[in-house]
């Protein structure tokens, strides 16, 4: 399954630029607190990545729930399920050897599982929802984070981004505010891009597909029926968002 390269759409307002990820880099999406968004965050980026590369999969949660997933879009995925310290320290490193880019999906708590993680990564994504419950149960994480970068040099590289986010609320405003206020004088970047909720993400998983193919079944139905192009669907507008947040991680870890 690999997903087709973004191509500029005419009819979105939002930019669809490209930027090619350099590989060899492992990105995890971990944070303490649970049903955040880091395994819907994580399936999408391992089908994003794709497009560049080989990608690995380690689903770190004993839930398994991106595992499932990811069977249910093609069992032959590479993925590995470990949520032991040890094994997640000795074989990231290899798996970034063996694949272009390695996806983790970290568990919602198990401090030592997401400190190895933090340990071998590159880049590490926060999910966070706007809430100032969220904002502030995203401490834990961001010192967990802080202390990896300490002992190593500056590593892993970190951004934390808003999802299932509400548009235009004043929750949401006042979340970007309590964030960027938040991490004044830390090496934590609050990305511009925002996941906002939509029912057709919380459907990807039971449906057994992901946004980027829903997106694309849409498209191409247009295509076949030689319809002119409307306003976007809400799988399209989604499809972008993953596109933007992806590429803008893309840039940080390039850089
Ligand atoms: N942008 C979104 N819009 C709508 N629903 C979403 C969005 N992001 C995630 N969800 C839904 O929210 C729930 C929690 O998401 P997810 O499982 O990705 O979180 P998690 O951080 O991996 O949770 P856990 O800590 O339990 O592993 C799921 O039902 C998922 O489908
Ligand atoms: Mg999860």
């Amino acid at each position: 399954m690999t997903l087709a390269k973004a191509k500029p759409s005419q009819s979105s307002s939002i930019s669809q630029k490209e930027v090619v990820p350099q590989k060899q880099k492992i990105i995890a999406f971990v944070s303490q607190k649970g049903g955040v968004g880091k395994t819907t965050s994580a399936v999408h980026a391992r089908e994003w990545f794709a497009q560049y590369g080989t990608v690995g999969f380690v689903d770190a949660d004993a839930q398994r729930s991106s595992s499932r997933w990811l069977t249910t879009l093609d069992p032959s995925l590479p993925v590995e399920i470990t949520n032991d310290p040890t094994t997640l320290l000795k074989n990231l490193p290899q798996l970034k050897q063996k694949y272009d880019f390695v996806i983790v999906d970290a568990p919602g708590s198990l401090e030592e599982v997401s400190r190895a993680i933090l340990s071998r990564c590159d880049l590490v994504a926060i999910p966070s929802q706007p809430a100032h419950l969220d904002l502030d149960s995203n401490l834990k994480t961001i010192e967990m984070v802080e202390i990896a970068q300490d002992i190593r040099g500056g590593m892993p590289k970190a951004v934390l981004f808003l999802n299932r986010a509400e548009g235009g609320t004043v929750l949401l405003r006042e979340a970007k505010q309590t964030m960027d206020s938040g991490l004044t004088n830390l090496n934590i970047y609050r990305l511009q891009s925002i996941i906002h909720k939509r029912q057709c993400i919380t459907d990807a998983p039971g449906q057994q597909t992901t946004i980027f193919q829903m997106a694309s079944e849409i498209e191409s139905r247009r295509k076949r029926k030689g319809g002119k192009r409307r306003s976007l669907s809400p799988e399209e507008i989604a499809k972008q968002e993953y596109h933007e947040l992806f590429t803008e991680i893309v840039e940080i870890l390039n850089a």
